[in-house]
Parts: structure tokens; C-alpha cells; sequence
């Protein structure tokens, strides 16, 4: 059978990313570009996001055809992530994939940017098949979604507040560490006791499903002004661990228990969140227990990346999903069909 590229587009965020996979979810080539001109700013500078994405776009679309050796005529479907992101960033993306496909009488598949990050598991674990469940954990995001096909799919779980990786952040900030607080914490509790302190697990009771991480916030900060200000320098690491695990624990629990309970074989886990390494780990040992395998995409499949929009479009293009051209872009979170 002849191969069907797809050539895929990533600009939510601080990131312009071109990738070309073919429908068996074979990547080709991703090419990611960040934007470390936001330093200085500590922190991401939405207009300049948008004026560097136009930059680097077709720069990096060239490159991309280059190293595979395909040609535009080659393509078959042009995929873009259109929601959430800065929307300036988003535009960037949206209007080059529409100017390509109108040009070349291509398919347009739109797709979720939370969508993709669930599919970035989809390139290199390929035995992956609904049902499965998947823990979708960022920076703006903590959700559970039930995949009963590929492209119908249900969120059973979500934050009431702050996200997990939100509270990563903000305990970091609270403890003097740098940002993104998360890789900070995970490797500091590594050398750290778990049961140094038990902070508060919200959202305890079996049947509910959401979780809720502003309490946990207020209760490191209560017992952080409580303490002598040496305790920072000779207990980081035991600190740390108490923190992750109370961010990890509901995590584990919760995805565990709706599996076990609805018969779902996979959990998928997405995100920045997702590289966590005590996450991974107790998911993976909670879940075996009950049969169920656990999924993470490499390091590299988890930050972002065009060939995870590319995952995510393959079964919209498949189906004839496609996109009409006066499609826009939008900033509504969470887990959407688009
Ligand atoms: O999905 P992502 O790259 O971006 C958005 O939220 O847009 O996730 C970023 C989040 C940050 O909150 C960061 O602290 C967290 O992922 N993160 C981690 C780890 N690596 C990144 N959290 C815990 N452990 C990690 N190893
Ligand atoms: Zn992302």
C-alpha cells in the first residue's frame, strides 16, 4: 500500500514545531524550534511567541521536506493545532496550514492541543487500542478521559481548581526553587522522604472522581511560615517528596480505581506532568496489580511537538473529519473533538 504522509503544525505556545508521519503513526521527521528569547522575561511574552513562530515557520516546513525527501506533492493531509494556546501563536499556525492546504487542495484536520499530547503515546507504543483511559496532567490541565474509540471519547475526572502542574509550580515558588517547578521538585525528591510530612490528599471519597489542589497549596505555605528557616536547607529534599507525593498520590488512586471499576486495559499518561518520575513509576506498579498497563511517551513525545498534532489527526483523517477553511482558532481548555 502506498504510504499517506500527514504534515502536522504545532505553535500554541513558544514552540513552532513541523512534522511529517505517515497514517501507521511512522514519524518521518519533528522538528521543534523554542524560543529562548523569552528568558530574560521569566516568562513567555505572548506577542513576540506569535512574531517568532512567523519566523520560523516555514523555515522549519522547508527543512522538514528536506529531510525526508518528500515533496508537497507527496502530502496528503495538513493537521494543525488550533485550541488552547496563546491565540496570536495559534493564528500563525492555523493560517499557514490553511494557506498550504488551500493551495494544494489538501485535507485540513484541526486538533485539540490536549488531544495530542494523549496521542503523542500513539507513535511509539503502536499496540495502544480503545478502551483506554487517559490522565491528561500540564500545567493548565488535570483530566481523566475515557476513550471508548478513537475519536469518541468522555472527561470523567477534572480539577476543580489549581492543575497539577500549577501546584508544582507554585509550591517551587513557595519554596525558593526556580520555574517550572515541577522537573525541580521531582528531582530533589529523589533523595527525599515521601512521609516526611503529610499534606493534606483533597477529594478523598471513592466516588469522586475530580480533584482539587488550592487546599494543598494553603497548607504547605501554613506550614512553611511555621517552621525555623533552616528546615529549607536540611530537609529540601524530604520537603519536595512530601509535596509530590500529596500532588501524585489522587493521581494514582483515582486513575487506578476508574479503570479497575469500568474494565479499562491501558492508562495513557499526557502532559509535562507525565514525565514525572514517581508518577510514572507508582501508576505503572498500582495499575499491575490489576492488569492494567500504563503508557508514557518518551521525554522527548512530551514536550511540544508537531508529530503528536500529526498522531492526533490521523484518525479525524481517516474518518473524513476535516476542517472547513473559515475554521478559527480558540483558548477554551481542556479535551475537546477540536
Ligand atoms: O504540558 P506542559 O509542557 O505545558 C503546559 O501546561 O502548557 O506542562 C508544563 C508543566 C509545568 O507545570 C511543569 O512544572 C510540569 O509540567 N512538569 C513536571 C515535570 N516536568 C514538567 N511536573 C512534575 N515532574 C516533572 N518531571
Ligand atoms: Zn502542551
Amino acid at each position: 500500500m502506498i504510504p499517506q504522509y500527514i504534515l502536522a503544525f504545532e505553535s500554541s505556545c513558544d514552540d513552532t514545531s513541523v512534522a511529517i508521519l505517515d497514517t501507521e503513526y511512522n514519524v518521518i521527521v519533528n522538528l521543534i524550534s523554542s524560543q529562548p528569547e523569552h528568558i530574560e522575561f521569566g516568562g513567555i511574552l505572548p506577542e513576540m511567541a506569535s512574531r517568532l513562530h512567523l519566523r520560523h515557520i516555514l523555515t522549519l516546513t522547508k527543512k522538514a521536506l528536506d529531510i525526508s525527501e518528500l515533496n508537497l506533492s507527496d502530502i496528503s493531509a495538513i493537521a494543525v493545532s488550533i485550541n488552547p494556546g496563546l491565540i496570536g501563536s495559534l493564528i500563525v499556525g492555523l493560517a499557514f496550514a490553511k494557506s498550504l492546504a488551500w493551495s494544494l487542495s489538501l485535507p485540513l484536520v484541526t486538533v485539540n492541543h490536549m488531544l495530542a499530547h494523549i496521542f503523542a503515546n500513539c507513535i511509539e507504543h503502536k499496540e495502544i487500542k480503545p478502551p483506554f483511559l487517559a490522565m491528561v496532567v500540564s500545567g493548565g490541565h488535570t483530566e481523566l478521559v475515557q476513550f471508548d474509540t478513537l475519536v469518541s471519547f468522555q472527561i470523567v475526572g477534572k480539577t476543580l481548581d489549581d492543575a497539577a502542574g500549577e501546584s508544582f509550580d507554585k509550591t517551587a515558588k513557595l519554596l525558593g526553587l526556580g520555574f517550572p517547578g515541577g522537573p525541580i521538585i521531582d528531582d530533589l525528591a529523589k533523595n527525599g522522604n515521601p512521609d516526611f510530612i503529610r499534606f493534606p490528599r483533597a477529594l478523598p471519597q471513592k466516588d469522586n472522581f475530580n480533584f482539587s489542589y488550592s487546599g494543598l497549596k494553603t497548607a504547605i505555605r501554613t506550614w512553611l511560615v511555621n517552621q525555623k528557616p533552616e528546615i529549607l536547607n536540611d530537609k529540601l529534599p524530604d520537603i519536595a517528596a512530601s509535596v509530590q507525593q500529596a500532588i501524585i498520590e489522587p493521581l494514582v488512586n483515582k486513575s487506578v480505581l476508574w479503570a479497575r471499576q469500568h474494565k479499562i486495559p491501558y492508562i495513557l499518561l499526557a502532559g509535562g506532568v507525565a514525565a514525572n518520575s514517581a508518577l510514572r513509576k507508582q501508576v505503572t506498579q498500582s495499575a499491575a496489580k490489576y492488569g492494567i498497563k500504563v503508557f508514557y511517551p518518551s521525554t522527548a513525545f512530551c514536550m511540544d511537538n508537531a508529530a503528536m498534532v500529526g498522531a492526533a489527526a490521523i484518525p479525524k483523517f481517516l474518518v473524513g473529519d476535516y476542517a472547513p477553511l473559515t475554521v478559527n482558532v480558540s483558548s477554551k481548555k481542556g479535551t475537546r473533538t477540536v
